[in-house]
């Protein structure tokens, strides 16, 4: 196992916030929780690498748990990323979704936790790259998003993940879609990809007509060809949104965005956000 790293030094790479650093160096001291700790060690180690073909197994649902492995596997992150010649930049960029989750956790429940380990899992078997304002996570694409001539079940696709970091400037996606065609060729080359696939609460139809053409969403939305293929979002739009999951405080969130509007709208019509997917091709 690559040398742990001193607490400052692992908080610096993961980015995390100054309110939650006194709540993590208590989890990093705790000794009692090590028999929990080790499966879930072991559970990120086996996919390690495998682009999620080895699925990860969740020996507890516990966040805490969760979080301290990944604290544990950090060193070996960077020491498998470093071997693939993954830029410095990336290393941080990708990492840095842990404090933001923390805080989004924070901003949700008004304390420390994690409500997210499940996604972080991409980042600790290595799965996901930050490239600019995008993530981007290899992997092989599932039968249900075959596109005659486009994508067969089984090929290697990117699946573009959208962190809350600020506008999503068209410009800005140009670049991270330029940065990963290149990255993944280079790093990547025994695993090719031309297609980049979307799945998203963003991406169902009603949103497109409900926001402005020109607005960054819009935009974003617009470079993908529908997959046909959609499954219930249930509460996902809500989260992203308003970072509730709770439909009983709808009258109380506000309306001040279109994107506001069209949320709240869906769900006073009773129906179903839906989380669709596209493709474009890199
Ligand atoms: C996706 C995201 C980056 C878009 O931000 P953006 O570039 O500022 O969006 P736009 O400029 O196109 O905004 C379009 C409209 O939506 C509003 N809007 C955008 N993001 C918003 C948010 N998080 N909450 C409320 N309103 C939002 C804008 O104010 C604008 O409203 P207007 O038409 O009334 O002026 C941003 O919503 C975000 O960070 N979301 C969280 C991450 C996420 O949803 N990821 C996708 C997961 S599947």
């Amino acid at each position: 196992m690559a040398a742990a790293y001193d607490q400052d030094t692992l908080f610096g790479l993961l980015a995390i916030d100054e309110v939650d650093r006194a709540d993590c160096a208590r989890l990093l001291e705790r000794t009692d929780d090590a028999e929990q700790v080790a499966p879930v060690v072991a559970a990120l180690r086996r996919s390690f690498g495998s682009f999620n073909q080895i699925p990860v197994d969740e020996p507890t649902q516990d966040p805490l748990v969760w979080l301290k492995a990944f604290f544990t596997l950090t060193p070996r992150v960077v020491a498998w990323s470093r071997r693939h010649d993954i830029p410095d930049r990336v290393i941080r960029d990708t990492l840095a979704d842990v404090g933001r989750h923390l805080a989004i956790s924070r901003r949700v429940t008004g304390e420390f936790g994690l409500q997210t380990w499940r996604w972080l899992t991409y980042h600790f078997t290595v799965r996901i790259f930050a490239l600019g304002r995008l993530q981007f996570a290899l992997e092989r694409a599932a039968p249900a998003t075959e596109v005659d001539g486009v994508i067969k079940a089984g090929d290697w696709v990117l699946a573009v993940h959208i962190p809350e970091s600020g506008p999503l400037l068209p410009s800005l996606v140009d670049e991270s879609l330029a940065a990963a065609k290149q990255f993944f060729a280079e790093r990547f080359p025994q695993h090719p990809v031309s297609v980049v696939t979307c799945d998203s609460w963003m991406l169902d139809p009603f949103l497109l007509d409900r926001v402005a053409p020109e607005s960054n969403v819009g935009s974003f939305v617009r470079r993908f060809t529908p997959i046909g293929h959609s499954s219930d979002g249930h509460t996902d739009a809500l989260y992203f949104v308003f970072r509730t999951r709770d439909l009983s405080r709808l009258d109380e969130l506000p309306r001040d965005t279109s994107l506001q509007r069209a949320v709240l709208e869906r769900f006073e019509l009773g129906e179903t956000w839906q989380v669709t997917w596209g493709y474009l091709k890199l």
